[in-house]
């Protein structure tokens, strides 16, 4: 695929939800110039994600320009792209800060670290936690990002309107839920030994700039999801979480022998896939089966879109039984979180 055609297939990714990317993304399409500045994100990640993402990020540092007035994430009355075109002010940043951006084109990838994907995950880790007879589990996150889904467990959530969770959290994730099945949402959390995260670049939100690279991947429009990812930052930074820098399908064994045998394990990773080779894919799950025929381990794994539902995903769970291992759908959520679906069993 050429790389006008990537930010072309972007920009209709982007239809209904950024209007502002949208345009941005049709116009670096027909535009040589930017094109060529994109061409400087490495070949293992996504130019126009990171982009986008890089510019918003000086924006958000504070760089003064006349871009800034079309992004709701950074000026206070937005102009609407319905109103005026933001792609030549666009154009003219990036040619401006051309310098500064390069280095950020080539060292940063895409980690959005979507922390409503929890409303997914905690009725998953409680079906776990059920199938493990209520052990306290061992958590592994592969592609964890900031880990900031590894910290479930000190936020609220709202389903339908219906609250559970850690009530005196300043962050509330709803979700609306879809589809005939109760989902396996507890009263309390199930209990969790001990979590770990890896991700080749982990991002520390103590870290001014990494904090900001994380808000900045998220969408100017997004402002919900901006007001998650600041709470979730803060809640974070009291208490960090543990995070490992590595390749996960490399570092996954090590990080497995380091947790007691008596311990059921759930290792879990989002949106993460997508980003591996298919021999990535391919040894993460050998290794997974093998390591579920000598222990009790669970692994979840959204990656797949859920088919009909527009920026859906299928959640996973895969464990061993009777030495193969076994893996169905249990739930479809949407990509950031805003709703989901239980399709698996209940207990
Ligand atoms: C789109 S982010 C998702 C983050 C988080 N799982 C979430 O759902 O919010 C994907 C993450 O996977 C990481 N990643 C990509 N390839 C990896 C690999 N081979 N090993 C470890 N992490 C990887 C990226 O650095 C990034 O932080």
């Amino acid at each position: 695929m050429t790389l006008a055609a990537r930010f072309d297939g972007f920009a209709d990714w982007c239809v209904g939800t950024s209007p502002l990317y949208e345009r941005l993304a049709r116009g670096v399409a027909g535009d040589a110039e930017l094109l060529g500045l994109a061409r400087v994100v490495p070949s293992d990640r996504s130019p126009p994600h990171v982009l986008l993402a890089a510019v918003h990020a000086e924006l958000l540092r504070g760089v003064s320009h006349p871009l800034s007035t079309f992004y709701p994430s950074v000026a206070d009355d937005p102009i609407l792209v319905e109103s005026e075109n933001p792609f030549p002010s666009f154009r003219s940043f990036c040619l401006e800060h051309e310098e500064r951006l390069h280095p950020i084109l080539e060292t940063r990838r895409t980690q959005t670290n979507a922390v409503r994907r929890c409303t997914a995950l905690l009725p998953a880790f409680e079906f776990v936690s059920r199938l493990a007879d209520r052990e306290p589990l061992a958590l592994i996150e592969l592609g964890a990002s900031a880990g900031l889904n590894l910290l479930f467990d000190r936020y609220d959530y709202e389903y339908n309107g219906d609250c559970v969770g850690n009530t005196d959290s300043p962050l509330c994730l709803s979700a609306a839920v879809r589809g005939d099945r109760e989902p396996p949402i507890p009263n309390q959390f199930p209990r969790i030994d001990s979590r770990i995260g890896v991700d080749l670049n982990p991002l520390d939100v103590t870290d001014l700039d990494e904090a900001r690279w994380l808000r900045a991947l998220v969408w100017p429009e997004h402002t919900n999801r901006h007001r998650n990812l600041e709470q979730a930052i803060s809640i974070a930074r009291e208490d960090p979480p543990k995070l490992r820098r590595g390749d996960a399908v490399e570092s996954f064994p090590d990080l497995l022998e380091k947790i007691p045998d008596s311990l059921p394990v759930c290792v879990f990773d989002t949106q993460l896939r997508y980003q591996l080779s298919d021999e990535q894919v391919e040894q993460l799950d050998e290794s997974l089966t093998e390591a579920g025929k000598s222990r009790e381990l669970y692994w979840l794994s959204g990656h797949r879109p859920a088919p009909e539902c527009e920026h859906g995903i299928v959640l996973e769970l895969g464990r061993v039984v009777d030495g193969n291992s076994v893996v169905e759908p249990i739930a479809a959520y949407n990509q950031h979180g805003a709703w989901i679906e239980w399709v698996g069993l209940t207990t």
